[in-house]
């Protein structure tokens, strides 16, 4: 048996798949990936589902427009309204996804270019919670290609030497996905082992952040730093308070012009 790839190994191969095979994923997997989603789940108080075999949430206008071709495995990742619920489903839904790269099997985070409609006729949020997106999952016909990335100083800023675990959790950052590849993000050295993370506007950035703080703790080490608070008015803004949503949020022809780019990079 091939030794698992290890979390690191994973942020550097993991690349977003759009087309795969018609193969069922195997039940060992199945069952190491569902219990990672449960874990997940107690730790976050998220709803994160699996759901296999299920073709038609990939089977509209929207998911072909953005590339997407026989999607029939996907996890849902849900959870109750509040002003961090997008921060966290990009934390702990990059962590299954990350885990699910371990597994041999590829991803791709999907806010948009999904039926909405027919995810719902296979879960029903409880009251208060709400569907944020889900991750296509299976085994993939290609591995995916690397992104575009924008340069260290454009990510972050550091006064002085920048310490090795920081350039460490910067490289892994930069390899983090971002809706329409966008890296609206920015990670600032606060002090000796502190770090401060912004998300710098942009649609469904703050699911980026969540997805980029877990790549940087998996590059730094949790063991080197801690998460340093945003000052209040950094994150005041048109926007403030009211996380931007999948159903409220994009839509236009713009988004989608969009989305379908990056689907063909
Ligand atoms: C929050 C989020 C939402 C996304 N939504 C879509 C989508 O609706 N359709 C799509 O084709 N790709 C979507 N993507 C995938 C991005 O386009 C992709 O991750 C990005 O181009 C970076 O490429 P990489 O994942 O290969 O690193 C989304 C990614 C994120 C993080």
């Amino acid at each position: 048996m091939t030794e698992m790839m290890n979390e690191r190994e994973a942020i550097e191969s993991r690349h977003a798949v759009r087309e795969y095979y018609d193969r069922k994923i195997e039940p060992e997997a199945l069952e190491d990936l569902q219990r990672e989603i449960s874990r997940c789940n107690e730790e976050s108080g998220l709803n994160m589902q699996l759901v296999t075999e299920e073709p038609r949430a990939f089977d509209s206008f929207m998911a072909h427009y953005g590339k997407f071709s026989n999607v029939r495995n996907y996890i849902i990742l849900a959870g109750k309204k509040s002003l961090d619920l997008q921060e966290k489903v990009g934390y702990y839904g990059e962590r299954v996804a990350i885990r699910a790269q371990m597994l041999g099997l590829n991803t791709c985070w999907v806010a948009l270019t999904f039926s909405r409609r027919k995810v719902k006729k296979f879960f029903r949020p409880a009251s208060g919670e709400k569907i944020v997106c889900v991750l296509a999952l299976g085994y993939g016909t290609s591995r995916g290609l690397s992104h575009k990335s924008r340069t260290h100083s454009e990510l972050c800023s550091v006064q002085g030497d920048m310490p090795v675990w920081f350039k460490e959790g910067m490289t892994c950052s930069m390899l983090a996905p971002t809706a329409m590849n966008q890296q609206k993000f920015r990670l600032t050295l606060t002090g000796p082992h502190s770090v401060r993370a912004e998300a710098t506007g942009g649609l469904y950035s703050k699911i980026d952040l969540g997805i980029v703080k877990y790549h940087f703790e998996v590059g730094a080490g949790l063991e080197n730093f801690q998460w340093d608070a945003v000052p209040e008015k950094k994150t005041a803004g048109k926007r403030s308070g009211t996380a931007i949503s999948a159903e409220s949020g994009p839509g236009s022809e713009e988004v989608l012009a969009a989305a379908s780019a990056s689907a063909g990079k």
